[in-house]
Formats: structure tokens, C-alpha cells, sequence
């Protein structure tokens, strides 16, 4: 193990440790939030409101976190959020993170905005699930739908809170743009993080050509470096439940609609067919301000029957988890530590991030005083 995974003990440590390998414009990428990041702040300041009330002597050999999930058994109740343009924050990271959950058995989400194509990574992830980002446009579905199911993803997830780009002041602060422009800026930045040119941008274009947006539609989309190309966007502002129902007529396997925060859209969610949700402020980075998932998790899990509620945003340790699934969460992602994980490390990093998260889960049931965790509930939290 490299000297750096070494100290990385928590997940939080694996960004204080990659801050000194990536440039400013890629730390902040995926560090930031968006304009006054009250909701990066938010996500974390929610599972502080809440306490545990473990039980004591109750004999807790041999802990239990599997679960089954959608038909699969998961070796522990988290996965890896979707997250695009990852290969240009760690070599080959969408890779990376596709193996080791493969090896973990977790689930990854692919993100729609990653720069390796995804039948690449499906080789090594045949368990993965796909994420879309969908055009209100009913003619661009079938096609892209084509292509996912063609080689053989079970699970596609909707991403709902990104019908315009966000306002991230800090990637306009470094000037950092996808597509990617080369300024001083840029070059200053690049020249003062040299492991990251070499290891991660030189070798990427050395021995795979420039990268693309290789998963956005049914055909390869545009390079990340251009002056004039903008990611192809359009007619996400129109993309409506409408639309929902279009993908659950003509997508039979699980659907999956991720970025929901109200009890309306996730009664519309379960109306309109979809297998489950997942709660999620994109980890603080669309709409700025909006609120924790973890703070609307009770009432939408009150209102979903049966329909899985999962969420992300700010889960940074096992005690997270298992507050999320004690208030009825029945799964959950973990998006910015992983990729700080894979830029550090690559495979081994993402593998240590999984491995830590498992252990601090087994050992909070224990201390929580369960031995399986199905059997978690409201009883095990308290609101301070
Ligand atoms: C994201 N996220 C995201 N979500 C999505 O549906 N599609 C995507 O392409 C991306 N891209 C992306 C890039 C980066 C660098 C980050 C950090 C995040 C959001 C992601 O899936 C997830 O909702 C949040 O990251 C969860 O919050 P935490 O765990 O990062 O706090």
C-alpha cells in the first residue's frame, strides 16, 4: 500500500491527502458545492442532529451488513454514486471504481457524463447500474436506452435535479469549464501538481487520445477539451414525469429516479412506476440551499409503501449509514471521498475507501447492540 493510503483512516482522509496531488481547478471540482454552499454544509450538519440510543448486553457475535437489494445481495448497504468526468480527477478512475466495487460487491452508479465509454466498464462491472441524464426529448430515449440495455445493465438511475447547470462559482473562480479551456490559470495550476500531469493527464492522452463524453447519448458525444463544443444539454430543462413514464414503458428492467427531495415528487415517483428513489441534493451542488435529504427522509419513507427509498448527500461514515437506515433509508451512496480515493490510488484507493466504511459499520453494530442490520429502526435514534 502506497504511503499515502497508509494515512488515510477515515473517509474524509482521503481528500486531506489528495489536496496535495490534484491541481486547485480539479480539487475544487470535486470538493464544491454550488454559490454559498449552504448545502454541502447542511448534508453534514443534519446527521449531527440525531443521536443513537444503543442497546447494551444483548450478544453480538458475527455481525451481519449484507443486504438484498433489487435481487442482489450487496456485501454491505452502500454504493458508489454517479459521478461524471472522473477520469480526469484520478487515471482511469471510472475503472477503478468499477473493479474494486466489483470485487467489494457493491453496487456503482456509471455516471452519464463520464469520460470512458460504458461498455468499457460494464467488462469489469457486470453488477454496476448505469446513470442517464435524460433530453425531455422522447426521440433521444429509445436509442440510448438501446445502447445501455445492448450491454446488459439491469439497473438505470434518472438523474431528476439537473435540468440546467449549476451555479459553481469555484470551478468559474479556477477556471474550470467542460469542456476543459487551457488558460494561465489552468497551466499555472498544472505546472504546480506535476504527479497529476503525469500520472492522470499525460497518461490519459498518451495512451487513450484525448477523452470524451462517451455516455450522454446512444453515440460518443463531444472531447473535453474545445473551445466552442458544450456538453450536449439541450432540452434537459424539459424533461418531465411524462417522460418517467416513457422510459418505465420501454425499460424493463429496475428504474431507478435519483435527486428527489419531496413527498409530491416521490408519491408521483411510485405512481408512475419507478422500482425506487434515491433522496439526494446532488451533495450540495445544483440548487443552492436545498434541503438535507437526510432531513426529509422520514416523512417520504412514511408516505413511499413499499417503493425503496435510498439517499445520498454528506454520508462520510459508517454512523451516517446506519442513521440513514434506521430512519428507513434502505440504501445508501457515497459520491466525493471515493473519488478522492481513486485519484489518490486508483483501484487500491477505492478498495481501502470500501474496506474502512465496512469496518466501521460492523463495528457500529456492535456497539449499537444489533447483530443484523435488517433489524435496525427508529428505535435506535433519537432527535437531539
Ligand atoms: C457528482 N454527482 C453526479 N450525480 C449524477 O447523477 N450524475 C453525475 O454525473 C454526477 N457527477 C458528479 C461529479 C462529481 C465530481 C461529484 C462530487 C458529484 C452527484 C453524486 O452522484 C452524488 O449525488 C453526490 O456526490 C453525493 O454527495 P457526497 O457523498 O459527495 O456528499
Amino acid at each position: 500500500m502506497s504511503r499515502r493510503l497508509e494515512r488515510c483512516f477515515s473517509l474524509d482522509d482521503f481528500e486531506s491527502e489528495a489536496l496535495r496531488l490534484l491541481p486547485r481547478f480539479i480539487h475544487g471540482f470535486i470538493s464544491g458545492g454550488c454559490e454559498t454552499e449552504a448545502g454541502v454544509r447542511d448534508n453534514r450538519a443534519a446527521f449531527a442532529e440525531y443521536a443513537f440510543v444503543p442497546r447494551a448486553l444483548v450478544g453480538v457475535p458475527n455481525r451481519i451488513q449484507r443486504v438484498t437489494r433489487f435481487g442482489h445481495e450487496y456485501a454491505a448497504p452502500f454504493g458508489i454514486a454517479p459521478m461524471g468526468a472522473a477520469a480526469l480527477c484520478g487515471y482511469r478512475a471510472d475503472i477503478a471504481m468499477a473493479r474494486a466495487a466489483e470485487a467489494a460487491r457493491i453496487p456503482m452508479i456509471l455516471s452519464a457524463s463520464s469520460l470512458i465509454a460504458l461498455e468499457e466498464v460494464r467488462r469489469e462491472n457486470p453488477t454496476g447500474w448505469y446513470q442517464a441524464y435524460i433530453p425531455g426529448d422522447a426521440a433521444r430515449i429509445e436509442p440510448l436506452l438501446e445502447r445501455v440495455r445492448a450491454v446488459g445493465y439491469e439497473t438505470i438511475v434518472v438523474t431528476a435535479d439537473v435540468p440546467v447547470d449549476a451555479n459553481r462559482e469555484n470551478n468559474l473562480r479556477n477556471d474550470f469549464r467542460l469542456p476543459v479551456v487551457v488558460t494561465p490559470r489552468i497551466i499555472r495550476d498544472c505546472a504546480l501538481h506535476p504527479n497529476w500531469v503525469f500520472g492522470t493527464l499525460l497518461r490519459t492522452l498518451s495512451r487513450h487520445g484525448v477523452p470524451h463524453f462517451e455516455n450522454m447519448d446512444a453515440v460518443r458525444g463531444p472531447p473535453v477539451f474545445s473551445k466552442n463544443l458544450r456538453r450536449d444539454a439541450a432540452k434537459r430543462d424539459e424533461l418531465s414525469w411524462e417522460h418517467i413514464a416513457l422510459i418505465r414503458r420501454r425499460w424493463s428492467g429496475k428504474l431507478i429516479v435519483k435527486g428527489i427531495l419531496s413527498r409530491e415528487d416521490a408519491r408521483l415517483a411510485r405512481e408512475t412506476g419507478v422500482d425506487g428513489i434515491i433522496l439526494s441534493n446532488h451533495g450540495g451542488r445544483q440548487l443552492d440551499g436545498a434541503i438535507a435529504p437526510f432531513r426529509v427522509l422520514p416523512e417520504i419513507v412514511a408516505d413511499s409503501g413499499d417503493m425503496p427509498v435510498m439517499m445520498d448527500s454528506g454520508i462520510r461514515r459508517g454512523t451516517d449509514i446506519l442513521k440513514a437506515l434506521a430512519l428507513g433509508a434502505r440504501f445508501v451512496f457515497i459520491g466525493r471521498p471515493v473519488l478522492f480515493a481513486a485519484a489518490l490510488a486508483g483501484e487500491a484507493g477505492v478498495s481501502r475507501a470500501i474496506t474502512l466504511m465496512k469496518a466501521e459499520v460492523d463495528r457500529d453494530l456492535a456497539l449499537l447492540g444489533l447483530r443484523d442490520i435488517a433489524r435496525i429502526g427508529p428505535d435506535y435514534v433519537r432527535r437531539i
